[in-house]
């Protein structure tokens, strides 16, 4: 399975944090934002990724990362996209490089404190279709909603004034290689974008959506507040490693 991260967009709701710098190279405690998703495709076993990046500083993510092998990549790829054109069609530029195998794909302002390792591994078993991490949130209208019928998964809304649950669908997808025969059906939403609620929705009315629920927490850091939030999760979950082994070194003081 290959790994797609998507950090185009202009981050507006960040500006003017962003008028000379891409949000996905903002710090998260200590490190570029755009490190945090790479490393979660790593922690999965995935060791093949392109960057879809756009905007004016796309070059800056060539001279940070370089050809991937400090995060141990075995292969790192980038494309531009023009504009803002909505994740779906950030997505859609990943078709040559997916060369028709399964994709994990994952927003760049993403951040989760445990692995996706599980429904990786899952959805390498899963003969075809979609799966989708979803993750129970207080304030579900900020994103794609699931509505759920028992166990099963039969709709999602983008953005909904009354959601339907309280099930956020995260940023983080597994898709098998139809997802661009989707993405090419799709027409642009109110908001002008091609929108990842409606590939998702495509699957689900195929019938061939699976999902998983997301342990431990997760945020996006695209506005002041969740990307203050992302810093502060960072911060403490880090701390509380270190913890042990403070007070180990304490200990043998
Ligand atoms: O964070 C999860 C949410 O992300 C989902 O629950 C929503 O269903 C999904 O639509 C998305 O919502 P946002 O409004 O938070 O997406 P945003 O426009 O902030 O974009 C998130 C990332 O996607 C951004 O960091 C980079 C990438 N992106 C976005 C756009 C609009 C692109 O690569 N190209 C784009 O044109």
């Amino acid at each position: 399975m290959k790994g797609v991260v998507l950090a185009g967009g202009t981050g507006s709701r960040l500006y003017p944090l962003t008028k000379i710098t891409n949000k996905h190279l903002l710090p998260i405690y200590d490190k570029p934002m755009i490190y945090y998703p790479i490393e979660t495709l790593v922690a999965a076993g995935i060791r093949d990724i392109l960057i879809v990046t756009g905007g004016r500083n796309a070059g800056d993510f060539l001279r940070l990362l370089a050809n991937g092998k400090g995060f141990g990549l075995a292969h790192l790829d980038f494309t531009y996209q023009e504009g803002e054109g909505g994740i779906a069609e950030a997505l859609g530029l990943a078709e040559h490089f997916a060369d028709g195998k399964k994709l994990c794909v994952i927003l760049g302002d993403n951040i989760i404190e445990g692995t996706i390792a599980e429904a990786a591994e899952a959805f390498r078993q899963q003969e075809r279709g979609a799966k989708i991490l979803l993750k129970e949130v207080a304030d579900a209208g900020r994103f794609g909603v699931a509505e759920m019928q028992g166990s099963r998964i039969v709709g999602i809304e983008e953005k909904p004034l009354q959601p339907k649950s309280n099930k956020a669908v995260t940023g983080i997808y597994f898709y098998d290689a139809t997802v661009f025969d989707k993405i090419r059906t799709l027409v642009p939403s109110r908001r002008g974008e091609m929108e990842i609620t409606d590939v998702n929705n495509a699957y689900i009315g195929e019938g061939t959506m699976t999902f998983h629920e997301l342990e431990g927490w997760w945020t996006d850091a695209g506005t002041f507040d969740s990307l203050l939030r992302a810093g502060t999760l960072v911060a403490k979950s880090r701390r509380g490693v270190e913890k042990p082994e403070m007070a180990r070194a304490g200990a043998a003081d």
